[in-house]
């Protein structure tokens, strides 16, 4: 059985985009759901603030324009949607998937197309939308695939940046938390598609 955990993150919030301090999140204990002890890490509500700065930012950085974000299925889903609902410039939506993990942890390195964009991405204003970077390999396959088609702009927007096996060099334009190791879940995040709905993001031990 799987126990959700504290797992020593350390998480400072906004490092890419807002400069602001980490608020000292700990772990916290939420008691037992479908069999398995749950300790949030990132909590519904401070996920919900952050969301809603990283919309602001955007909308700021995107007036006058139309800007299309795609959403990296599936881990994306929720903060997609409450991101795009966060702004306040009219954009486009689309959803791109790419597979590189297998049923466990590691990422396996081979990456598929499993679903491309259906909207035009020439001379399109793009900002990726990705749960969490881990080694990288995925953005970079997608970012290289994309901007072969050129497009006017790409910017990357990711909830987590984890930085601990990053093999690509990646810049985010715009990241809600960072986190240092450990594998996650809620929020969308699963392991072995388990666990996406749960509204807070903890860790998996
Ligand atoms: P990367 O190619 O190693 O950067 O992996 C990116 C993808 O792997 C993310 O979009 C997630 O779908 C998945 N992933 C990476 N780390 C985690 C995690 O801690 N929890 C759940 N999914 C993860
Ligand atoms: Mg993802």
């Amino acid at each position: 059985m799987i126990t959700v955990a504290y797992f020593s993150c350390l998480f400072v919030a906004g490092t890419a985009l807002a400069g602001k301090p980490g608020r000292g999140l700990q772990a916290e204990n939420k008691g037992e759901l479908n069999g398995m002890d749950k300790k949030v890490l990132i909590p519904r509500e401070r996920i919900r603030e952050r969301v809603q700065e990283l919309g602001r930012q955007i909308s700021g950085d995107y007036r006058g324009k139309e800007p299309v974000l795609i959403g990296i299925l599936n881990g994306v889903v929720f903060f997609f949607a409450e991101l795009v609902m966060a702004m306040s410039i009219p954009l486009r939506m689309d959803f791109i998937k790419a597979s590189s993990y297998g049923p466990c942890m590691e990422s396996s390195g081979r990456i598929r197309m499993l679903k491309d964009v259906c909207l035009p991405v020439k001379d399109q204003d793009l900002i990726l939308v990705e749960d969490i970077v881990d080694t990288g390999l995925t953005l970079q396959f997608i970012l290289e695939n994309l901007r072969a088609r050129e497009p006017a702009s790409i910017k990357i927007c990711a909830l987590i940046d984890k930085k601990e096996r990053r093999e690509k060099p990646i810049y985010l334009d715009y990241c809600g938390f960072t986190v240092e190791q450990g594998f996650l879940v809620g929020y969308g995040l699963d392991f072995n598609e388990q666990y996406r709905y749960l509204p807070d993001i903890c860790v998996v031990e």
